[in-house]
């Protein structure tokens, strides 16, 4: 049996922590496609200069598993980075099989990203839309780049947020939109606790019904 989960939404708004516990929750293993983005955002940057669109689709290309993981990819300047390679067509096209293929693993997949409800996986058995007021999620953001180290201050965070806002859902290719079978969640008000919460009832209704 294939259990997909798919969590899709705007910066910060509490997609990754709700997808690692519905990970534990039901015993599967998960993907945050962002970082898959943040990699190939930190090799342009690292580049140095400023590089094609075959450039950097080549670098998506050869993404290896070890360039993706966590160490070092949440600063401020990677997530934009990420946010203007993403919104490039190839770059994305680039990138659909190996999200689709960890999606299809044996037992299954959560995968948290903008357009894994619409585009990835749009068979997923449930989707959820995490959302949050601009201010709460640059507030959440802003504490955790704080508590990494990073140099930052309120309103920076914010205007970042809105900007990366604009321009993952103002793109051409896979913007980020709620799929319309999505549950959506407002974690605006909500306690991490409570928001867990929500998405596991949902998520164990729907694997009844598979
Ligand atoms: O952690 P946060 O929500 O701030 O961002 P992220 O999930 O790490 O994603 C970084 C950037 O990658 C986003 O702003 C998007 O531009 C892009 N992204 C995307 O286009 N599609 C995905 N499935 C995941 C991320």
């Amino acid at each position: 049996m294939i259990f997909t989960i798919a969590l899709d939404g705007p910066a910060a708004a509490g997609k990754g922590t709700i997808a690692k516990a519905l990970a534990a929750e039901f015993g599967l293993m998960h993907l945050d496609t962002g970082l898959i983005y943040r990699a190939v955002g930190k090799k342009t940057l690292d580049a140095g200069r400023t590089l094609s669109e075959a450039d950097i689709t080549e670098i998506a290309r050869g993404l290896s598993e070890e360039d993706v993981q966590e160490q070092g990819l949440r600063t401020s300047a990677i997530a934009q980075a990420a946010s203007r390679v993403a919104a490039i067509s190839s770059v994305r096209d680039a990138l659909i099989e190996v999200q689709r293929a960890f999606a299809r693993r044996e037992g299954g997949a959560v995968l948290d990203g903008r357009d894994i409800g619409t585009v990835i996986c749009p068979e997923a058995d449930v989707k959820f839309f995490v959302t949050a007021s601009p201010e709460v999620r640059a507030q959440r953001r802003f504490e955790e780049l704080r508590d990494r180290g990073e140099d930052v201050q309120f309103d920076d965070v914010l205007e970042a947020v809105r900007l990366r806002d604009e321009r993952d859902s103002g793109r051409k290719s896979a913007p980020l939109r709620q799929a319309k079978d999505a549950v959506l969640i407002d974690t605006s008000d909500l306690s991490i606790e409570s928001a867990v919460a929500i998405a596991v009832e949902h998520a164990r209704r729907a694997l009844k019904r598979t």
